[in-house]
């Protein structure tokens, strides 16, 4: 029997019902298969993929059809998970035409149920264009990495007085028509306040626990990136243990002890 998937109306009736939203980045099938037999409710291909997969400092450099690409892998992975494509650097930005037709992309050759795209206020417009298409759009506000250019690599945002910029963007965000707003790396008393304040679900991530929902880099929760942050929790050290593993297997052709006859055909068998 087919699964029932998530949708917007289902996240927000998790928001309703305070019932944690549990999402993780996804960048190809046998990661996505892992997170769909464990349940979470959102995948989101994200262009995170640009520092964690390709090794690229920012993430200014992915493309529209690198990220269509995974999309498709990650789609092949089945399970109840909302699939999210996250729309790439300039991709929404050059005219409102070119983003629908970049968010359709997303949904008629990557399988996506939905796009996120970066930005608040400003992006308002972009955001109701889409979502008029029929595309659910997913917000992402706080710190921007598309921005990293204008704004430097200083992560956390809304300390002060730009607290009213992050609030008038998560209301413009919602009023555009996004489902839900991630929110990245904004100060937790600001995170629940902006959680308080909108009926569409928060996400955060590096904003604390009072958001609706939580979504954090794969590779980052499962150690497979480098570098500390202080609002990752490590749950595996899968780079080390990879180590391990590549180590012993040189080790063992180097002494030709791997492949022994066990690994090898025979005649019959
Ligand atoms: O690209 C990404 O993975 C993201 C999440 C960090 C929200 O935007």
């Amino acid at each position: 029997m087919p699964v029932k998937r998530v949708t917007p109306a289902t996240l927000l009736k998790m928001k309703k019902a305070r019932e944690p939203i549990v999402v993780l980045t996804a960048y190809d099938w046998p990661t996505a298969e892992v997170e769909q037999a464990a349940g979470l409710d959102m995948i989101l291909v994200g262009d995170s993929m640009a520092n964690v997969v390709l090794g690229e400092e920012t993430t200014l450099k992915m493309t529209m059809d690198v990220m269509i690409a995974h999309c498709v892998a990650v789609a092949r992975a089945e399970g109840r998970a909302m699939l999210v494509g996250d729309m790439p650097f300039l991709s929404t930005t050059i005219s409102v035409e070119e983003a629908v037709r970049n968010a359709g992309r997303f949904v008629a050759e990557g399988n996506m149920h939905a796009v996120k795209v970066e930005g608040g206020e400003p992006m308002a417009s972009t955001i109701e264009a889409i979502v008029r298409a029929g595309i659910p759009v997913l917000g992402h506000i706080g710190y921007t990495p598309q921005q990293t250019l204008r704004f430097g690599r200083k992560v956390v945002r809304g300390r002060g007085e730009e607290a009213a910029v992050i609030l008038r963007d998560a209301e413009a965000v919602e009023e555009a028509g996004a489902f839900a707003v991630v929110l990245e790396c904004i100060p937790m008393k600001l995170a629940k306040q902006v959680t308080e304040r909108v009926g569409i679900p928060t996400i955060g991530i590096g904003s604390g626990p009072d958001c609706d929902g939580q979504v954090l880099v794969v590779h980052d929760m499962l150690g497979l990136s480098d570098g500390e942050k202080k609002f990752v929790k490590r749950y595996a050290n899968l780079k080390a243990q990879m180590r391990v593993a590549i180590d012993q297997y040189a080790a063992d052709v180097r002494a030709r002890t791997y492949p022994d006859e066990t690994h090898a055909f025979t005649d019959d068998k």
